[in-house]
């Protein structure tokens, strides 16, 4: 008999063995250090809840809203890079799995099903999430594109003009499709179920860039082709220029300061995300949970404050919570799920993290998630 599958990392461990090394480390790996993508996970561990007992659980509720979106529980489901390769068709399998659970998908610009993929295939609006590139025609192009298929909310990432250096990419030689080397193909012989996926699918390379952008080569080296086309001078003009062009609701993501914060508020967007890019930018930066109540403090009541970066559980998100996030966005929980199994997986994932956040809202005798303050909290971990 199998062991059944109870936590995400029971799916990060069927991940591992299932999704080829480059894909696997891709997703599992922080910057240099990655000091600060383990503190991101660390940092949750140091807040205690208060345990109230004999009072009524009966009814309870993780229904919120997000940007006035209705949502089944304060999560979305964070843009990745590539999610296409850690299972065939990915990010059409994990939006689907996002809308079954009442949460918003967000679709990278980096990933390998393009805009007009995922909404073909999908019948409920997902968020895009935009990265600046030099090419600001290609830019406009992608939020025209993002408009068309009816994207809900644009998520516009501001913390990878340049990126972190992860050393497993380099050494692993990342790039989608992999290239047929020795080692690569060592490796793939390994992953069966993989390999059967890829070949019944077209998606297998960049499909949001490849075809609209000028003039692109070499697009297989993700590292290589960000360095030559993401916008090192990005600025906020450009936010106040994406704000207009776009129309909609804007969220700013990857702040982690509260003088950024600041402007953030000021510019006019709908919502931020507290981030550290998964641990994948600034090593050395402040985790994420650190780095929230300060901001909440200082632009909660003019911003939606959303965080991410290392919530593997139920329990992080009432912890987020608790300290005044609105709702979280969670990156390697669905990854894992969806590597180890698909759509299912993502599923999984979704409703771990659901029951995980309802058993403890409850334990801390709390009937509606609405109704968290850090009023649940013993301890908030020296943060
Ligand atoms: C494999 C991977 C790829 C990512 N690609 C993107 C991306 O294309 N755009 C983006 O804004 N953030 C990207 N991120 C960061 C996530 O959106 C999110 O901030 C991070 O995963 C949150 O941390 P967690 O994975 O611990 O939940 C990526 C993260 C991972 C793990």
């Amino acid at each position: 008999m199998t062991r059944p599958i109870t936590s995400i990392e029971d799916l990060r461990l069927l991940a591992k063995r299932r999704v080829p090394r480059m894909f696997y480390d891709y997703a599992d790996s922080g910057s240099w250090t990655e000091s600060t993508y383990r503190a991101n996970e660390a940092d949750f561990g140091k807040i205690r809840f208060r345990q109230r007992v004999a009072v009524d659980m009966r009814d309870r509720s993780l229904a919120t809203t997000l940007l006035g979106q209705p949502v089944a529980m304060p999560l979305a489901l964070a843009p990745t890079g590539l999610t296409g390769m850690q299972h065939a068709d990915g990010e059409i399998l994990a939006a689907r799995a996002a809308a079954a659970a009442g949460v918003p998908f967000t679709l990278s610009t980096m990933s390998i099903c393009s805009i007009e993929d995922v909404a073909e295939n999908t019948d409920k609006p997902f968020w895009f999430q935009l990265y600046v590139m030099r090419d600001r025609d290609f830019v406009g192009n992608l939020i025209d594109r993002a408009k068309a298929a009816g994207c809900s909310a644009l998520m516009l990432t501001l913390d990878l003009q340049i990126l972190g250096q992860r050393h497993k990419d380099i050494r692993n030689g990342l790039s989608a499709p992999p290239r047929l080397t020795i080692p690569n193909l060592i490796n793939l012989a390994t992953k069966p179920r993989w390999c059967l996926g890829m070949l019944g699918t077209q998606r297998r390379t960049f499909r949001n860039i490849a075809g609209h952008a000028k003039g692109v080569t070499n697009l297989s080296s993700l590292s290589s082709w960000t360095a030559e086309q993401f916008d090192p001078a990005l600025s906020w003009d450009d936010v106040k220029w994406i704000r207009d062009r776009w129309g909609g609701k804007l969220i700013l993501k990857g702040i982690l300061d509260p003088e950024d914060a600041e402007l953030a508020a000021r510019s006019g967007a709908d919502a931020l995300v507290v981030s550290n890019h998964g641990g994948r930018q600034l090593d050395g930066a402040l985790s994420s949970i650190e780095a929230l109540a300060p901001i909440v403090a200082a632009v909660g009541d003019r911003i939606e404050v959303m965080m991410d970066g290392g919530v593997r559980s139920g329990q992080d998100v009432l912890k987020a919570i608790a300290m005044g996030a609105r709702g979280v966005l969670i990156g390697r929980a669905f990854l894992y799920g969806l590597g180890a199994m698909g759509e299912a997986g993502v599923k999984l994932s979704l409703d771990i993290i659901r029951k995980e956040l309802d058993v403890s809202m409850a334990l801390c005798g709390l009937r509606d998630i609405r109704q968290v303050t850090d009023a649940i909290l013993a301890s908030r971990g020296g943060m």
